[in-house]
């Protein structure tokens, strides 16, 4: 088993990072970055202390030129993600090019707004920039491949406590950890990208939080029972190979219709618990493509499908987060993908496109004060 993270040194810096998920006391001056945040207030021994720290993705346009949602963002969110601005297409336009320009606005926000900022994402099969289809040597995958974490996360190093490091690793039904979504990673590296990948991250800042983030995790039926399995299978090699890793990022888009499976999702988190992984609730949604229309009703239905899930997940763990992909319904991937056939506007937001607060909203409160 792991040596590594059942060092009195990693011990410190989990205990930090756990209590604060702030910059690490510990960081010599020189090495944080101009981005770094000071420990926000929100993380401060005081009341807060004892809440989840909550946020959402954001868009950087937007927080640039939507004045009523920037504000909604500094009032509401401890953290925040980038949606898409520290994606490969936007930070690499092309092979020799870096563009930091949208995600350096992103981070002088956060530091303005003392909010902290969680990166995503270094390792995805999607979204890649058309250029990365030419790279063809094992050699080239891992140098392009280590080369953006390098530049990317020692850039925002001691700013960024937490980096989803590697997006969606498996595909959709997987037979065991083997199973992973192809990728150009995936074809010159094979399995090798996942501890590539973290690695480097850890290398260009030791003290930032590693995460493998997964989705369709949560619900009930053969498919999400694989996906428990094989997830839980490539944690453990992981583990096994003392490969540096942190957290387990639950993305947690619902489905309004699927039902939570309680039983399975607890006993998967206690395996993750036993691995010594922590636990975060990164992109939660509730997808209300086939709900009632009627708002109210869709609301409430909303907010119930998110409380069942949280009571699942913090009966047994305390997530170091909770995000949402989004805050309000203004600004949603969900209608890209989950148009309402009824052709009126998805809501799987905490806020309404008004700004208004949703029933979602109070349920995650009541969550983030809950918690074991
Ligand atoms: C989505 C964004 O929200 C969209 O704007 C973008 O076009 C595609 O990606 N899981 C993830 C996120 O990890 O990165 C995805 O974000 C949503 C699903």
């Amino acid at each position: 088993m792991t040596i590594r993270l059942n060092s009195r040194r990693d011990f410190l810096v989990r205990a930090a990072k756990a209590a604060a998920f702030g910059v690490s006391g510990t960081a010599g001056l020189s090495r944080v970055s101009a981005f770094a945040t000071p420990r926000t207030p929100a993380f401060a021994a005081d009341g807060n202390a004892r809440l989840i720290p909550y946020g959402a993705a954001v868009q950087s346009d937007a927080l640039a030129s939507d004045m009523a949602y920037r504000a909604a963002i500094i009032a509401n969110c401890q953290l925040i993600v980038p949606e898409g601005d520290m994606k490969w297409p936007i930070l690499r336009p092309a092979r020799n090019e870096y563009r930091f320009e949208k995600a350096d606005f992103l981070m002088d926000f956060a530091r303005q707004n003392k909010i902290e900022v969680r990166g995503h994402t270094l390792a995805w099969y999607g979204g890649m920039p058309a250029w990365t289809a030419a790279i063809d040597s094992r050699a080239e995958a891992e140098r392009e491949l280590v080369g953006h974490i390098e530049t990317v996360v020692s850039r925002y190093r001691g700013a960024i406590p937490s980096w989803d490091v590697v997006n969606e690793p498996l595909v959709d039904w997987p037979e065991d950890a083997t199973s992973l979504r192809p990728s150009i990673w995936t074809k010159l590296l094979g399995s090798d990208y996942l501890p590539i990948a973290l690695r480097a991250t850890a290398a260009a800042d030791p003290d930032t939080q590693l995460v493998i983030n997964e989705y369709d995790i949560e619900f009930k039926g053969p498919r999400f029972a694989a996906r428990r399995k094989a997830l839980l299978q490539l944690l453990r090699s992981l583990r096994d190979r003392d490969v540096p890793l942190h957290a387990v990022g639950l993305q947690a888009h619902l489905f309004a219709e699927r039902a939570i499976d309680n039983d399975e999702l607890q006993a998967f988190l206690a395996s993750i618990a036993a691995l010594k992984l922590d636990v975060l609730i990164t992109e939660l949604d509730v997808i209300d493509y086939e709900l009632p229309g009627k708002v109210s009703e869709r609301d409430a239905l909303v907010a119930r499908k998110a409380a069942q899930f949280l009571q699942s997940v913090c009966e047994v763990v305390r997530p170091k987060a909770i995000l949402t992909w989004g805050l309000s319904d203004r600004y949603t991937w969900v209608p890209m993908y989950f148009k309402r056939p009824d052709g009126m506007p998805n809501r799987p937001l905490p806020f309404d496109a008004d700004l208004k607060r949703k029933p979602l909203f109070d349920v995650i409160e009541e969550y983030r004060r809950k918690a074991v």
